[in-house]
């Protein structure tokens, strides 16, 4: 179904996306580049009870409300779900407080105190849920699964046990705009939103498998026909299955596929000389994925999210007042806080007099989780000179070996 004007858009019979996309931000969570924008989903169940599924970013807040307004027809709402309070979600809580000043709000808790942190807000009437509770809206019956950490304390899913909709917050989310496209299976997914959903799970979610997993337990067995998430295209039908394999297997921190990421820092292009030529030595040897960052001018989430993607990581960079260059620092430290590990590494180091990085960069992976080294440290001082040359191509060799 194509989104073809700025009103709601039914998703089943009484259920509809009232959310919007975001052309406008930078930065995501103030941090993460997002080019290709994303999407805040937010869902509206019109039921006997009429019943709001999450709000949204304050960049979209206007035609969120707009769409919520149109789709409400004028009917009062009776509930609001909050399944997660990060701002992106909950920047129009205030807004739907005072317009519906007899809502109950429904959450946790860790919601409630969230919801006073955040915005100085006590509902007057509220529902505190626990895991399993069930609230009746007249046809539908939605019970709520608690997600803990996934990738917040009060993170919870609902579940609407008379359409077999999963309401996941973040999770199964992803960055980029949906462009017109309210569904996975009205795009090529692989080629137009894998990346980025993968850049998104591995620095949002990426520390937390192991909650990831432990709600993956809790859905075992759940009859599932549709999954809303907070940002990205809604999943049905067959589709679903795709979504919830890659989930589960970033979780558990196993590669995706044979493949190398070489992340370099370059101060003078001395480094980058060296990473690109072993890039061009591992095609040659056949490695069919290899991709090449310049970490000073792309952002650590783009490396942490091949981290996650391939077997085998190198790191290049040079020396810098006696310590690791602080571009590539701040790519490790990325890749440490969301719990890089299981892959092979390899590293190359520069240094014109005393080649510190090569130590660091061993020391920081070596130290991360189940990470296995791969050939020897490759050094260059300023700049790598021609008989070095076999000692670099004996370093794609031992890549190319590791994935075999
Ligand atoms: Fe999309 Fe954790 O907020």
């Amino acid at each position: 179904m194509a989104i073809t004007s700025d009103t709601e858009i039914r998703i089943k019979d009484d259920i509809y996306w009232v959310g919007g996309d975001d052309r406008t931000a930078g930065l995501f969570e103030g941090s993460f580049p997002i080019p290709e924008g994303v999407s805040y989903n937010s869902y509206l169940i019109l039921d006997d009870k009429t019943c709001l599924l999450d709000t949204c970013d304050i960049s979209i807040a206007t035609k969120f409300w707009k769409n919520f307004r149109h789709a409400m027809g004028g009917r009062n709402l009776d509930y609001l779900v909050i399944n997660h309070m990060e701002p992106d979600h909950g920047a129009a809580i205030i807004q739907v407080l005072e317009t519906y000043p007899d809502v109950t709000v429904v959450g946790n808790s860790k919601t409630f105190d969230m919801l006073d942190n955040f915005y100085q807000l006590q509902p007057s009437k509220r529902l505190v849920v626990k895991e399993g509770d069930e609230l009746r809206l007249g046809k539908h019956t939605l019970k709520f699964i608690f997600a803990v950490m996934v990738h917040w304390p009060e993170v919870m899913f609902t579940y609407d046990e008379t359409e077999k909709i999963l309401f996941t917050a973040d999770a199964f989310g992803t960055f980029k705009t949906l462009s017109g496209a309210l569904y996975s299976d009205e795009v090529d997914f692989d080629r137009e939103y894998l990346d980025e959903a993968r850049r998104y799970y591995a620095n949002i979610v990426g520390k937390y498998g192991s909650k990831v997993q432990a709600v993956f337990d809790k859905l075992e067995g759940i009859p599932i026909d549709m999954v809303c998430p907070l940002h990205g295209p809604i999943w049905r039908g067959d589709n679903i299955g795709y979504i919830m394999e890659k989930y589960f297997l970033w979780s558990t921190y196993e590669p995706e596929e044979n493949g190398v990421v070489i992340a370099y820092t370059s101060m003078y292009g001395n480094t980058a000389v060296v990473a690109e030529r072993l890039a061009l030595m591992l095609k040659e040897k056949g490695v069919e994925k290899v991709n090449v960052y310049d970490v000073t001018r792309t952002h650590p989430s783009y490396v942490v999210g091949d981290a996650f993607r391939f077997t085998n990581i190198v790191l290049a960079a040079p020396t810098y007042n006696n310590n690791l260059h602080p571009t590539m620092s701040a790519v490790i430290e990325d890749m440490e806080i969301m719990a890089v590990q299981n892959r092979c590494y390899s590293v190359i180091g520069n240094g014109s007099w005393a080649p510190q990085s090569p130590k660091i960069i061993e020391e920081r992976l070596s130290a991360m989780k189940n990470m296995t080294k791969v050939g020897e440290t490759f050094v260059i001082k300023s700049s790598m000179r021609p008989e070095q040359i076999p000692d670099l191509e004996r370093l794609a060799d031992e890549i190319v070996s590791s994935m075999e």
